[in-house]
């Protein structure tokens, strides 16, 4: 990686500011329901704590609109993340304010606190100057292991590092950019893409940019249909985007023109509608009723996919490939994660680009037996994209 990175720091006895995203789902009684976005920060808060740091973490979390919102408070991360270290995280009642100045400058070597959700303030989101500045003024030393808030050029991601002398990555952002980054630059091949998801439209520049890396890519998820319809097929009442059906068409030309194999399905899971209790039924692509809809993929395109991920030697999977909320449409995404296991266990590197298809294969158990699942969701997209992201762009070289 270009970045310094906190093995290039001194960290005894200062203040190091570090931007994790602790932005992690919570139940209606606030309880974390998947603390992997803290797990993954464990290691560089960890190296600050035992190296005597003093340690002063800042996130967001959610969407709470620029407003203090107790719904969107960063209580529960602190004590997960107290728990998970066993040892005390001070809760600060804000991010910016002389009471949290004073806070911060009371940390002794080896502590930690934890500020208030950074969009409580709405100068975070505009990447406010003065706002940074104040951010910038509570560290000696800034740290930036938010992976998944990288794409945002946000006052606590790239802002700040116009007020700070020091601005180096931390290990999840190192590691993230490791395996991401080779699978783009130097993948082992075969290189096999899988990518799912409802539409082109968010695939669009992912696509495009694989067909200038990968050797197979495999499509699932409802966009398939807009394939189908643009290939002249019926798609019943499937979800198709019709301002796209030229786009899908000159996909399918630019994949053969750059002797890409795009493998589209061969069978699909329809049903009425799109409910638990729906009756469901496998058809070839070219038989789908008026009326019904497509909600997964069919057990001969899971077999295909399956040979194809097991020929492998590089894999990266974004995006479920059919309705995977409701179980009995997830068994198409289940079979990926599956065979990206089983591709594992032989050997291949195997990479799962954050979002839905991190959450389908934490569903199902398989989440220990992945290379790298991203912590990122549209972090990782963008860097898919071939997008510099302006959180990790602005760190010191
Ligand atoms: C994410 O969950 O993708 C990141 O935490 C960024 O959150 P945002 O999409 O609300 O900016």
């Amino acid at each position: 990686m270009q970045k310094k990175t906190l093995s290039d720091i001194t960290i005894q006895g200062k203040r190091i500011l570090m931007r994790v995203d602790f932005n992690v789902p919570l139940d209606e009684e606030k309880n974390i329901t998947d603390d992997k976005r803290i797990v993954e920060a464990l290691p560089s808060i960890k190296k600050v704590i035992e190296n005597g740091g003093r340690l002063i973490l800042m996130s967001h979390l959610g969407r709470p609109k620029g407003k203090p919102n107790q719904d969107f408070s960063l209580t529960p991360a602190a004590a997960r993340l107290s728990e998970l270290l066993d040892c005390p995280v001070i809760m600060a009642g804000d991010c910016i304010g002389t009471e949290v100045m004073q806070q911060v400058l009371a940390l002794q070597d080896g502590e930690v606190i934890m500020l208030e959700n950074l969009r409580f303030h709405a100068e975070e989101e505009a990447n406010d100057p003065d706002f940074a500045k104040e951010l910038a003024s509570l560290g000696e030393i800034y740290v930036n292991d938010a992976f998944g808030t990288a794409h945002r050029a946000h006052a606590s991601t790239e802002g700040i590092t116009r007020y700070v002398q020091t601005a180096v990555a931390g290990y999840l952002i190192e590691k993230e950019l490791m395996y991401l980054g080779k699978a783009l630059q130097e993948p082992e091949r075969p290189f096999v893409a899988i990518l799912g998801g409802s539409k082109i439209s968010g695939k669009i520049d992912v696509l495009e940019n694989l067909f200038n890396k990968v050797d197979t890519v495999l499509i699932g998820g409802a966009m398939v249909f807009t394939f189908f319809k643009a290939q002249g097929l019926g798609t019943g009442n499937s979800l198709v985007e019709e301002n796209k059906l030229e786009l899908a068409l000159s996909l399918i030309e630019q994949a053969a023109r750059k002797n890409i194999k795009l493998l589209l399905p061969q069978d699909i899971i329809i049903a009425p509608e799109i409910s638990a209790d729906a009756e469901s039924m496998a058809v070839a692509v070219n038989a789908i009723p008026d009326g019904m809809i497509g909600v997964d993929i069919g057990p001969e395109t899971r077999a295909a996919y399956r040979q194809e991920i097991l020929g492998a030697r590089t894999v990266l999977w974004n995006g479920p490939m059919g309705v995977f909320e409701i179980d009995r449409f997830a068994e198409g995404t289940i079979a990926i994660a599956e065979a990206m296991a089983d591709a594992t266990a032989a050997g291949a590197t195997t990479i799962i680009g954050g979002g839905d298809s991190a959450a389908a294969v934490a569903k199902a158990g398989l989440a220990d037996q992945i290379t790298h699942i991203s912590t990122g969701g549209g972090a990782s997209l963008e860097f898919l994209e071939g997008k510099e992201l302006p959180g990790i762009a602005a760190l010191n070289d």
